[in-house]
């Protein structure tokens, strides 16, 4: 098996805590219900195996309310990985939380230094690329601090701007295959995919712009009924999955978790 950067072996999840009722939001969405939300995210990881991924499962974190958005503070690259440094001060400790794990599967695991924040949400990793959004998360002496880790990875940084009402660049873009992306007009109109094919998120379901490519699977937000039929007449197998409760936390499909194939040794 070869690994692109959509094909995967592994994952880190983190169930959803209690806590996860007081997770940052942007809106006055009411508070997630943390069982249904750990019923949701069962589902997730079922799919993530169902995949063909393998999955290692993190206990909650009562201390940290967002820590099942697992993919924030950290970024899992092909040689290395690198804990980040999460723009919200609540989130900014999740990053020590993930440093054991990873090292269970990378030798390098190395510190975005300090100076600036970036969270993985930000974050768009494409065969020859990796794409980061400014954002309210993000910023530029982030983005600057994590370019050399990055490119001694191989692959060159490029930074883009996220729109300023959407939280992550992620939240409305995600990876369908090598050449293409799926995005809200909001993300197209900036021009950031240059020469990659993009496919625009039906109007009104934005919610399913926030999408992963896993192995042969779309994992696709339940409930955009024109964005499951486009993808399906584009030879696209999708998988859908129930957000709600991940949705009142401004938390999507791309966030929980972190997808990566570990360096042969
Ligand atoms: N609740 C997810 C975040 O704001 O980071």
């Amino acid at each position: 098996m070869t690994f692109s950067s959509y094909q995967f072996s592994h994952a880190l999840t983190r169930k959803p805590g209690r806590s996860v009722a007081k997770g940052l939001r942007d809106g006055g969405t009411a508070d997630p219900d943390p069982n249904i939300f750990e019923i949701e995210h069962a589902a997730y990881v079922a799919a993530l195996k169902e995949a063909g991924v393998a999955v290692a499962e993190l206990p909650p974190d009562e201390g940290f309310p967002d820590s099942v958005f697992i993919e924030d503070p950290a970024l899992c690259l092909r040689r290395a990985a690198i804990l980040l440094r999460p723009g919200a001060p609540t989130r900014l400790g999740e990053r020590e939380t993930l440093r054991d794990s990873l090292r269970r599967f990378y030798p390098k695991v190395l510190d975005l230094p300090e100076g600036g924040f970036v969270d993985g949400g930000d974050i768009l990793t494409t065969e020859r690329e990796v794409l980061i959004g400014l954002s309210a998360r993000t910023n530029e002496a982030g983005a600057e601090a994590l370019r050399p880790l990055v490119e001694a990875d191989g692959r060159p940084l490029r930074l883009v701007n996220t729109p300023p009402e959407i939280l992550h660049f992620k939240t409305e873009c995600g990876l369908l295959d090598e050449k293409t992306i799926f995005a809200t007009e909001a993300i197209l109109a900036s021009g950031c995919f240059g020469d990659y094919e993009t496919i625009a998120c039906p109007e009104g379901e934005e919610a399913a712009a926030n999408l992963i490519r896993v192995n042969d699977q779309v994992f696709l937000s339940k409930g955009h009924p024109k964005t499951a039929e486009l993808l399906q007449d584009r030879g696209y197998q999708i998988t859908e999955l129930a957000t709600s409760q991940a949705a009142r936390v401004d938390g999507g499909l791309s966030c929980m978790s972190l997808r990566f194939t570990p360096p042969k040794p």
